[in-house]
C-alpha cells in the first residue's frame, strides 16, 4: 500500500516576464524514486526551489501538503526541519571547511562556553558517513575531495537532518561512471530506508535505471499524469517533453571530406604534480574540413587537457606542434588560439565563461566584438540582430535579449555559450561535452547546428562521454586513455565495445 507523503497543488510561480510554473500538481509516495524531466527552462528547478523554501511563501501561489498537513516555509531552514533536503544543480558546500563542518554547518555540537566540541563533531560525522558506506575522513578539507565525494557529503548532510524527501537536481553531470554507480547504490539504499526521492536529469538511460515513475514538465505545466517507468517507453517520455516525436536522435549528415585543417603533432603536457606522468602524452592527429572528429574516453583520460593544450591554456608548458591549413601556429594563450581561428566551448558548467550579471547580447558577442566594431563604435544593431538570430536557432528560452544570463535556466546558459562561439566564425570549433545538461530536443538542435557548420566548412571536434552521441555524430573517433591516444577509428569501425576496449587502456595505435 502506498502512502502519500507530499502533495503540491496548483503551484504558480512568476518571475519578471515569465510564468515559470503554471498550476502544477505533483504528488510523491513514501519510498518512491520519482524522475522529474522536461526541457531546459521547463520549471523543474523552480518547482523544487518552491518545495525546499528557496522561494518562500508567499512568493508563489498554491499549497504544499506534507502528510496531509499544509506547510508554508519561510526559508530553507524550515523546509529542512520538515524533512526536505535538496542537492542543487551546483553544489552548495564550503570548500575551505572540513567535511564534518560542512555536514553540521551552524549545527555543530557546542560546549558550555560556546566552543565547538570537535571530537563529538567528528564522531557524529563519521556515523552519518558510515551510513552511506563512504570512506571519507570527516577531518579532511572538503575542497580536497573529488566532486563525487563532495556530493556524498551533501547527501550525508541531508541524512544528518533526518531528511524524508531528498531532491537531486542533475546530480551526475560532473560525476565519473564509477561515482554514478556509487550514487545509485546510495539512492537505492535511501529508498529502502523509507526516504522518498525526486530525481531531475536529462539523461534518459539514468532515469530508466533508477526511477519508479516519471513526471514530465513542459513550459511550467505537467504534461499528462505521473506514469510508472515500466509502463512507458523513452520515446514516449521524450515526445511528452518536447511536444513532438523525435524520430532521429542523431541526425548525422555526411559530407565529402575536404582538405587538412587542424594538424597537431606530439602534443605533450606534463603533470605539475607528478613528474613521472604526462596529462597529455605525445598525441598527434589530423582533422579535415567536412568532418566531425570525435574524442572519446573515460573521465580523466586527458581529453579536456588535450583540447585545452591546443587552445593555449597551458602556455609554454605544452610541447608539440600545431598547424592550421598547413601553417604552423604559435599558440601560447587562448587569445592566440582565437586569433588564429580556433574556438573552444568548455565543459565546465560553473566557469562557462559567462558574465552572469551581463545580458545575453553582451555574453553572446563578447569574443566577436571585432566583428561588430568599426574604429570607435560598436554596431549595436548588428550585435542585437546576430544575437537574436542565434537565440532563435538554438531555441534559447529567455523573456528578452536584455535579461542577465544568471536568470536563465542551466541548460539555456549552456546554449548561450555555444552561441557565443558559433558567432566567432572560427575554422575549427572544439566542443567539450557540448550537450551536457541540455535536454533531448536541444541536443538534436545542437547536432543540426554541427551539421550546418561542417557544411559551411568548419572543422568540428567534439569531446563526449556519451557513447551513443560520439558514435552517432562523428566521422572519425579518437580514443584516449591515461593521456595517450589509444585508437583512431572510422565511423564504421566504432562500436560501443571497441571504443570501451581502447578507452580502458588497450592500444590500437603506436
Ligand atoms: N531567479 C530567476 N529569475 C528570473 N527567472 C528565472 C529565475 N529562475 C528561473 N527563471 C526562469 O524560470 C523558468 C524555469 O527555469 P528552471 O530553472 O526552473 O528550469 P529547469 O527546468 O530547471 O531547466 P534546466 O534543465 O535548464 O535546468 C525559465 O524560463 C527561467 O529563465
Ligand atoms: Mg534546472
Amino acid at each position: 500500500m502506498s502512502e502519500k507523503i507530499l502533495e503540491m497543488k496548483n503551484i504558480i510561480k512568476d518571475f519578471p516576464g515569465v510564468r515559470a510554473l503554471d498550476k502544477v500538481n505533483f504528488t510523491l509516495e513514501k519510498g518512491e524514486i520519482l524522475a522529474l524531466v522536461g526541457e531546459n527552462g521547463a520549471g523543474k528547478s523552480t518547482l523544487m526551489k518552491v518545495l525546499s523554501g528557496v522561494w518562500p511563501y508567499p512568493s508563489y501561489e498554491g499549497d504544499i501538503y506534507l502528510r496531509d498537513q499544509l506547510v508554508r516555509f519561510a526559508n530553507t531552514r524550515e523546509a529542512e526541519e520538515a524533512g526536505i533536503g535538496i542537492i542543487h544543480q551546483e553544489l552548495n558546500l564550503l570548500p575551505d571547511l572540513s567535511v564534518a563542518e560542512n555536514i553540521y554547518l551552524d549545527r555543530q555540537p557546542l560546549g558550555k562556553f560556546g566552543g565547538i566540541k570537535w571530537r563529538e563533531l567528528y564522531q557524529q560525522a563519521e556515523k552519518v558517513l558510515a551510513r552511506l558506506n563512504m570512506d571519507i575522513n570527516p577531518r579532511m578539507q572538503l575542497g580536497d575531495l573529488t566532486v563525487g565525494k563532495q556530493q556524498m557529503v551533501e547527501i550525508a548532510k541531508a541524512l544528518s537532518l533526518n531528511t524524508k524527501i531528498l531532491v537531486f537536481d542533475e546530480p551526475t553531470s560532473a560525476l565519473t561512471e564509477s561515482e554514478i554507480k556509487e550514487l545509485f547504490i546510495v539512492i537505492n539504499e535511501l529508498r529502502a530506508s523509507g526516504v522518498s526521492i525526486i530525481y531531475i536529469s536529462h539523461k534518459m538511460e539514468e532515469i530508466e535505471e533508477i526511477a519508479d515513475s516519471v513526471v514530465v514538465l513542459r513550459d511550467g505545466a505537467t504534461i499528462g499524469d505521473k506514469i510508472k517507468i515500466s509502463e512507458v517507453t523513452l520515446d514516449e517520455i521524450i515526445a511528452r517533453m518536447v511536444g513532438r516525436d523525435i524520430n532521429d536522435l542523431f541526425p548525422k549528415q555526411e559530407f565529402k571530406r575536404g582538405a587538412k585543417t587542424l594538424e597537431v603533432k606530439n602534443i605533450t603536457v606534463p603533470d605539475p604534480f607528478n613528474p613521472d606522468k604526462n596529462l597529455v602524452d605525445d598525441v598527434s592527429f589530423t582533422a579535415y574540413k567536412g568532418e566531425i572528429l570525435g574524442i572519446s574516453g573515460l573521465m580523466g583520460a586527458g581529453r579536456t587537457e588535450l583540447v585545452n593544450a591546443i587552445f593555449g591554456v597551458y602556455g609554454k608548458k605544452r610541447t608539440g606542434e600545431i598547424f592550421l591549413n598547413g601553417n604552423q601556429l604559435a599558440i601560447n594563450s587562448p587569445a592566440d588560439a582565437i586569433e588564429s581561428g580556433i574556438a573552444l566551448v568548455t565543459e565546465d558548467r560553473k566557469e562557462l565563461g559567462l558574465l552572469l550579471d551581463k545580458n545575453l547580447i553582451m555574453n553572446m558577442t563578447l569574443p566577436s566584438l571585432k566583428k561588430f566594431s568599426s574604429s570607435f563604435t560598436i554596431d549595436k544593431n548588428a550585435e542585437k540582430e546576430t544575437s537574436e538570430n542565434y537565440v532563435k536557432q538554438l531555441n534559447i528560452k529567455t523573456p528578452s535579449l536584455d535579461v542577465f544570463v544568471e536568470k536563465l535556466s542551466g541548460g539555456n546558459q549552456q546554449k548561450v555559450v555555444i552561441g557565443k562561439w558559433l558567432i566567432t566564425n572560427s575554422d575549427v570549433l572544439i566542443l567539450d561535452e557540448p550537450t551536457r545538461g541540455i535536454d533531448v530536443g536541444a541536443k538534436v538542435e545542437v547536432y543540426r547546428l554541427m551539421n550546418q557548420l561542417v557544411e559551411e566548412g568548419v572543422t568540428v571536434i567534439m569531446i563526449s562521454s556519451e557513447l551513443p552521441e560520439i558514435m552517432g555524430m562523428s566521422d572519425r573517433i579518437i580514443v584516449m586513455s591515461e593521456g595517450e591516444k589509444t585508437a583512431e577509428l572510422t565511423r564504421q569501425e566504432a562500436d560501443q565495445e571497441t571504443i570501451m576496449k581502447y578507452a580502458t587502456g588497450n592500444k590500437g595505435v603506436e
